[in-house]
């Protein structure tokens, strides 16, 4: 390979700005997504094309720990280029410095990111290096300034900076490997104080090209950054339960549809009140919640069932329902008969159950059919009802 890219992910630092928030850990090894954060850069930068190989800067003290560490993550999620570590210093520019010393002899281009950055997209790498050309010392993503910049002393503004010509810069930045060592070595014997390496390669009198950063490239540093890294709210899953049922006419119940007594209709055979449609919500409700049907719930074979209101059994499913996170969003109920007549009661059914499920009667649709006098219902035999119900589904 010629001119070979290696990086360098700076994970030596203290984060003391955090430690208070964060109990003295440090930024970068916070859990995120189930490894240390600091790997997540290692990751990224592992999918630039090209990319030779990986330094991890650690803290001193914990190198041995932090190796072993990092060798785990290399087993368990194999990146496919060397990835090695080695001990940082006091400062940043102490810990490039010994990452620096780290490199290969034949290492041709370096990356140095700060592990803080975990948001940073392969895409951006790519835009760095088409930009590194002859007579570059170094490319640097770099932000426009939103808030006006002004430059004070002692709370007394001195001047204030033209905005428009101002970069907000980021991490990663490129340089050749050659350049970026001789300037920390000039930068160690001069003892330049830097907060970004491209300020080294600048007294020295590099060219340092600007390419446009990433928004979400952000480096976290205060206790209000650690937003960044909380899991989202899942979102809720949309899901939908299907509901069937028949009663038989020539019963002894009379006959209720929706939690509303039917007048003159026919006696139905149950061992509840026989409210055909609500048996029918009931099991569709389940249908959303995974729970099997409302013979399970609510056996027939259960004494304290007898007769029972099937408005009671709608509420129980309704609060499984609700500590489940289940919100329900529409209902569509079809009851399905040749005798009675429907139509006058439909109004009424569609506003019990709303009112029933705690919903709008605009979020409950009821119909009713005959089926032209075939098969049971269409003999008035037996009547049916069949319901849809369509739902959202917090994970928990
Ligand atoms: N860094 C480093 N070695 C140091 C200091 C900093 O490798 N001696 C790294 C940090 O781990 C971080 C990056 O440089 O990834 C940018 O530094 P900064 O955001 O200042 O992190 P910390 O120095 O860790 O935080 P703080 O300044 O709040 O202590
Ligand atoms: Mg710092």
């Amino acid at each position: 390979m010629t001119n070979p890219l290696w990086t360098i992910i700076l994970a030596a630092g203290q984060g003391s700005r955090l430690a208070r928030e964060t109990g003295g850990a440090r930024k970068q090894f916070l859990h995120h997504e189930g490894r240390p954060l600091y790997w997540r850069s290692v990751a990224t930068m592992a999918a630039v094309p090209g990319l030779a190989g990986v330094v991890v800067v650690f803290p001193a003290p914990e190198l041995d720990e932090r190796t072993r560490e990092l060798n785990l993550l290399k087993d368990t999620s194999p990146v496919g280029v060397p990835v090695l570590a080695v001990a940082g210093g006091e400062r940043r520019q102490d810990s490039v410095r010994l990452g620096l010393a780290a490199l290969p002899i034949g290492c041709g281009r370096v990356l140095v990111h700060d592990s803080a950055r975990p948001f940073f997209s392969p895409a951006l790498v790519q835009t760095l290096l088409e930009a590194l050309a002859d007579g570059i010392d170094g490319v640097i993503p770099g932000m426009p300034v939103t808030d006006t910049v002004k430059h004070v002393e002692d709370d007394t503004v001195v001047s204030t900076m033209r905005r428009d010509s101002l970069r907000a810069v980021q991490t990663p930045q490129l340089f050749p490997a050659a350049l970026l060592r001789r300037v920390h070595e000039r930068a160690l014997a001069e003892s330049w104080e830097v907060t970004d390496d491209a300020s080294m390669v600048e007294l020295a009198g590099g060219t340092v090209r600007v390419v446009p950063g990433e928004a979400a490239n952000l480096k976290i540093t205060n206790p209000e950054d650690l937003r960044m890294l909380a899991s989202p709210t899942p979102a809720p899953v949309p899901c939908t339960g299907f509901g069937y049922d028949v009663h038989a006419y020539g019963g002894t119940r009379p006959m209720v549809l929706g939690g509303m007594p039917i007048a003159g209709a026919p006696l139905v055979k149950a061992h509840s009140d026989g409210d055909v449609l609500l048996h029918a919500l009931c099991d569709a409700i389940l249908g959303c919640l995974g729970l099997g049907d409302i013979g399970e719930h609510f056996p027939d074979s259960d004494e304290k069932f007898d007769n029972i209101s099937s408005a009671v059994l709608l509420s129980e499913v309704m609060d499984k329902a609700r500590r489940m996170g289940l919100t329900i969003t529409h209902v569509d109920l079809t009851v399905i008969a040749q005798t009675p007549r429907l139509s006058p009661h439909k109004a009424g059914i569609r506003s019990n159950v709303a009112r029933l499920m705690e919903l709008a009667d605009q979020q409950v649709n009821v119909k009713a059919t005959t089926e032209e006098h075939l098969g049971f219902t269409g003999r008035k035999e037996g009547i049916k009802a069949v319901a849809v119900v369509t739902a959202a589904r917090t994970p928990a």
